[in-house]
């Protein structure tokens, strides 16, 4: 069976004409046309006679493709002056523990803000170098809210202030970011960079495996500000300084050329589609299209998110009765819906509506999950 893409980025599978709608929390979709630009340009790409993948990372053929996704990044996220984009391998996870490794010592502070498992996991490497702290917590709801940001306990001493822009698992997104003064603020937005437009200067360091809004898996964005990378701690292994990166405009050793390629052209699709002011505003249209179905379905799906807190880019939901809810997720399967399962973990229902989801499928999905209230 192969897949082919049509114009509205719905892939179909050829053998059944059955539509295939991707609600993958990552690995996720990308927009169709830049699939199909990079299938053109594939075997020979620019006139070089070969292939992206192909080229010497020191060719001036890819300088440009890396050049261009490096600046591409700071117009369309409206990136100040005074911080370096990086990309870096590892995916956001090695940052869990690049972070405090650079910038955490034994006997230094950090406030972590546990707002579900990403952000546990990035607390537990903290732990290995210095003496981070809970600034927050919503783990006794089970994750279903984006914490006051009143309530956050952070010290003017502490080292940083580390957040999880939003919680892929439980599908909870922060509308505003804290204020955290002299204290710099570091965010994992793995999964909604550049969803929206967002105030860069307000955070130290911003990461994002790109795997969900941004590209294919292996290249990690890290947008940091200067002043960090020159405060960093200098005793570490070559590749897991921050500096190394930066002095070698992420080319100290061989990149993910493929993926930054990739990136660059799902950033130039951005650009086509009028910014992140446009984009924002089709990802609101896209998730309430599904929240609405929940809201209106008087109790038969239960969203997880407490509805303040409610993420954009990952909606978790439940069915009231555990065996109608087996059943939703084997028809909405069979109907072509794909990743509509919750993480491994924690179970029920989540669909990922990431920039590149169409707002076809976010309809489709809608349409099935009235469909499936009706007949059931
Ligand atoms: C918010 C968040 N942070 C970190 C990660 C881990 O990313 P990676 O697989 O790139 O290490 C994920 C993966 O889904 C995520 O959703």
């Amino acid at each position: 069976m192969k897949n082919i893409n049509n114009n509205i980025g719905v892939s179909i599978v050829k053998q059944t004409i059955q539509p295939v709608y991707n609600f993958n929390a990552g690995p996720s979709a990308l927009p169709s046309a830049v699939l199909e630009k990079a299938q053109q340009e594939l075997l020979n790409f620019r006139g070089t006679g070969m292939s992206v993948m192909e080229l010497s990372h020191r060719s001036a053929a890819y300088e440009e493709v890396h050049n261009n996704a490096i600046s591409r990044l700071k117009t369309l996220f409206s990136i100040p002056d005074n911080y370096e984009v990086l990309f870096l391998q590892g995916g956001a996870s090695l940052q869990f523990s690049m972070i405090p490794m650079n910038f955490l010592q034994k006997g230094q502070k950090a406030a972590y803000v546990n707002t579900g498992v990403w952000a546990e996991k990035a607390f537990a490497e903290a732990k290995l170098f210095g003496d981070p702290y809970e600034a927050a917590s919503s783990k006794e709801s089970n994750h279903r809210f984006i914490p006051n940001l009143h309530d956050l306990k952070i010290n003017q001493d502490d080292e940083y202030v580390h957040i999880t822009s939003n919680n892929t698992i439980y599908g909870t997104q922060w509308k505003d970011f804290p204020n955290t003064g002299e204290v710099p603020l570091i965010a994992d937005m793995s999964s909604d960079i550049m969803s929206r437009p967002v105030d860069v200067s307000k955070f130290a360091l911003i990461y994002a495996g790109a795997q969900k809004n941004l590209g294919p898996s292996g290249v990690t964005v890290v947008i940091i500000r200067k002043d960090m990378i020159e405060k960093a701690n200098p005793n570490l292994p070559t590749m897991l300084k921050y500096s190394t990166h930066s002095k070698n405009n992420s080319l100290f050793n061989t990149p993910p050329t493929f993926g930054i390629y990739m990136l660059g052209e799902v950033l130039g699709w951005i650009e086509e589609k009028g910014g992140l002011e446009s984009l924002a505003k089709q990802n609101e249209e896209k998730a309430h299209l599904i929240y609405d179905a929940i809201d209106e379905s008087n109790g038969f799906y239960i969203g997880h998110a407490k509805p303040e807190s409610r993420s954009l880019m990952n909606i978790t939901f439940r069915l009231a009765d555990q065996d109608l809810e087996k059943k939703f997720l084997e028809e909405a399967k069979e109907a072509g819906f794909v990743g509509v399962n919750g993480y491994r973990t924690v179970g029920g229902c989540r669909a990922s509506t990431y920039n590149s989801v169409p707002v076809e499928a976010c309809m489709a999905l809608r349409d099935f999950m009235i469909q499936f209230q009706k007949n059931n």
